[in-house]
């Protein structure tokens, strides 16, 4: 009949219950996998499609471009304890930053207990040439206030062509705030760092995770009057 607005969900869509389930699953097997690791002594991965992504092409590339020489990498937890080899093996400034104190276990050699809102305790405007803000976002940062001040910390701590990658789940429970209306980020401007093909990855998971590159880039970011342009840091 014309006119009339189908019900059916858009394809690719995966139902709250059904994102519920795939958590529990998760839960689950992760909780197997580690005690393994630990009876048979080896460091387990997690080995979700986002997560490879992230390992295995976004950080090795970024951690290859000699352009990012101090990096911090935002929020640990077991399965992010191999990135320091990562950018430590190439010569890279590695430093990590947690709120929880009990996940320091999981940091760097160089660590931070703090929130990512009060980055200029430990970081100084334009210290840093890489920031990696991965499920950070709605995942204990979770106020819209605290979230803009956490991106006004980092655009501030960041280096002219420094790159903030961030990560978020784009689903509503994950989402505090849309990531387009954070204010902070006109700071920045969208990049696509070499070797890697568009400034925003979409990973299809159940959680429709999404990865974002953001430049500090002061001359373009005067003569921008909206955040439409795209760059590229190659
Ligand atoms: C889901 S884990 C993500 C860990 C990791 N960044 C990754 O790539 O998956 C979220 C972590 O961010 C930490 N976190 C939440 N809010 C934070 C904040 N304001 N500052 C620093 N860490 C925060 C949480 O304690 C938790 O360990």
């Amino acid at each position: 009949m014309s006119g009339q607005v189908s019900a059916s969900p858009p394809e690719g869509y995966v139902s709250r219950t059904a994102r519920r389930i795939h958590k529990a699953r998760d839960i689950v097997g992760y909780s197997l996998l580690r005690a393994a690791a630990r009876l048979f002594g080896f460091k387990p991965r997690h080995r979700a499609k986002d997560r490879r992504l992230l390992d295995e092409e976004i950080l090795p590339r970024l951690a290859e471009n000699d352009r990012y020489a101090r990096v911090l990498f935002v929020g640990c937890d077991w399965y992010t304890e191999h990135v320091s080899d990562l950018f430590e093996s190439r010569g890279r400034e590695y430093a990590t930053l947690e709120i929880d104190p009990a996940r320091a276990r999981h940091g760097a050699r160089r660590h931070i207990v703090g929130s990512l809102a009060d980055l200029e305790r430990s970081f100084p405007a334009g210290s840093l040439d890489l920031i990696v803000c991965n499920g950070v976002i709605g995942w204990g940062l979770n106020e819209p206030v605290q979230i803009e001040r956490s991106i006004e910390a980092c655009a501030r701590a960041l280096s002219e062509g420094g790159v903030l990658l961030l990560g978020w789940d784009d689903v509503p429970e994950k989402l505090p705030i849309p990531i387009e209306e954070i204010h902070a980020l006109e700071a920045l401007r969208p990049t696509t760092p070499a070797g890697l093909g568009e400034p925003v990855i979409k990973t299809h998971t159940y959680t429709n995770h999404t990865f974002g590159f953001f430049v500090k880039s002061g001359a373009q970011t005067v003569a921008r009057t909206s955040r439409s342009g795209r760059g590229s840091d190659r």
